[in-house]
């Protein structure tokens, strides 16, 4: 018999579509929800009826305490951070784990993060100063620790002060200092107390999982724009962001996934520097902003605002092999006379309906859409207002994907499945 598959969820556009909402409501359904790539720059935010959660580490499963959440390998992970996140919730031995294999992501590397962004200047790509780029980069360069060296904090500390003398010279260029060898250890031996009993191989639960017909979600953070090779690279995030990632980030084989959802909000947002060709600088994307209550969940950074980027969403849809969409924030386009599409590009006088691999120069070509009043709140189609069906039936014609999944605001319950 056909063994059940892990469903996916992924960010078709820049990041923050809302993906935080789809995991939560869905993981009442699953036994086990896992994130595979990302660490702290993700920002998941979670409404359950008047009370926020922001979760940046622990998957999104959490609010549903028959859940499982795995932080899989993919993912970088600073204690410091996750320590503080899981102090939100009572009872996570035993419904949290943490593999072995992720890299640490160590309050150094946010330094040198935040280092070079500075040394960028107008260049910068606008990172959450996180220390997300350098902790991936010491990963692939072979120098970076994983959270099961965390288990040993006496080893730990001395490779890391190892660490600190062989790239002297670089620290010396962005002034940062070694640590202090007590403090490290102290700092290393708390981390240990607090995580080490969630420290685990979770490749091995994960396929027990499998094996035992666990219905088991895997939640992406970031967004496909964002991707490290498919993305507006340089001003991208360090992982793979797309559905392939889940399997590396987690050590399952692409047989084992099922369902693919691409979370997408009904117009495009992008936080910090980059190419964005449906952004609106005017007084629409002004307003998609403040109706969109676009601020990072993560840095507070107002969100760059703007159309839906059809053509975006198509190459997204593809490089995910979406089955579908769960178009979010529908309600944020309430009260616009027209709303705009775009639907192809022109670049260097020609229009075309592909993503080129730069983005910088491409001019967006727009179809613009009668509006709506009222979508906020609505939990069928039927109550949608009829402009606003049509324009979910646009996406679908033009991304080529049903849209199976229509989200009305951040409540739970405000939602409609088609
Ligand atoms: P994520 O990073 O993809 O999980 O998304 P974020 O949590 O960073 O950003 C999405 C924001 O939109 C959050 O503040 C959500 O509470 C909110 N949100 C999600 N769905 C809807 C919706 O359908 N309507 C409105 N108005 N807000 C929504
Ligand atoms: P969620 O999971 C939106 C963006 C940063 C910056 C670029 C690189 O909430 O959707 P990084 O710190 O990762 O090196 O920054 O990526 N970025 C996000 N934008 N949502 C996110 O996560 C993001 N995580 C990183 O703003 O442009
Ligand atoms: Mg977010």
């Amino acid at each position: 018999m056909p063994r059940r598959k892990a469903d996916l969820i992924v960010g078709v556009q820049w990041g923050d579509e809302g993906k935080g909402k789809i995991v939560d409501m869905l993981a009442q359904k699953y036994d086990m929800v896992c994130r595979s790539q990302g660490g702290h720059n993700a920002g998941h935010t979670i409404w359950v009826d008047g009370v926020r959660f922001a979760l940046h580490l622990i998957p999104s499963g959490v609010l549903n305490p028959k859940a499982i959440n795995i932080i899989g390998n993919g993912v970088v992970i600073s204690p410091e951070s996750i320590i503080k996140e899981m102090e939100q919730f009572d009872n996570l031995e035993g419904r949290l784990f943490i593999s072995d294999k992720a890299h640490l992501n160590l309050p150094y590397h946010a330094q040198i993060d935040q280092a070079r962004e500075r040394l960028k200047g107008d260049k910068a790509i606008g990172t959450t100063g996180k220390g997300i780029g350098p902790a991936y980069s010491d990963k692939i360069n072979r120098i970076g620790f994983r959270a099961g060296e965390l288990l040993n904090p006496k080893k730990l500390c001395s490779l890391i002060l190892e660490y600190f003398t062989q790239n002297r010279a670089i620290f010396d260029v962005l002034e940062i200092e070694t640590p202090d060898e007590k403090e490290l250890l102290d700092e290393l031996e708390s981390y240990r107390e607090k995580l080490g009993v969630f420290i685990t191989n979770t490749t091995n639960l994960l396929w027990n999982a499998l094996d035992s017909d666990k219905k088991i979600l895997l939640e992406g953070a970031q967004g496909t724009m964002l991707d490290i090779d498919h993305g507006t690279y340089p001003f991208v995030t360090s992982s793979a962001t797309v559905s392939a990632g889940a399997c590396t980030g987690l050590g399952i084989n692409p047989k084992d996934i099922g369902k693919v959802t691409g979370i997408v909000k009904a117009y495009c947002t992008r936080v910090g520097n980059g190419p964005f060709p449906s952004e609106d600088l005017g007084e629409d994307g002004k307003r998609l902003g403040e109706q969109g209550h676009e601020f990072g969940t993560t840095t507070g950074r107002a969100r760059r605002c703007g159309w839906f980027d059809a053509v975006a969403c198509r190459y997204a849809s593809r490089l995910n092999g979406c089955d579908e969409l769960a178009l979010m924030k529908l309600d944020v386009l309430d009260g616009f006379k027209e709303v705009k599409v775009c639907v192809a590009y022109e670049l260097n006088g020609e229009q075309i309906d592909y993503l080129p691999s730069d983005l910088e120069n491409v001019t967006p070509i727009y179809k613009t859409f009668k509006g709506w009043e009222k979508s906020e709140g609505a939990r069928t189609f039927q109550e949608l207002p009829a402009q606003a069906q049509e324009y979910v039936r646009v996406i679908e014609e033009i991304t080529k994907t049903k849209v199976g999944i229509i989200s009305t605001s951040p409540e739970r319950d405000d939602t409609i499945i088609m």
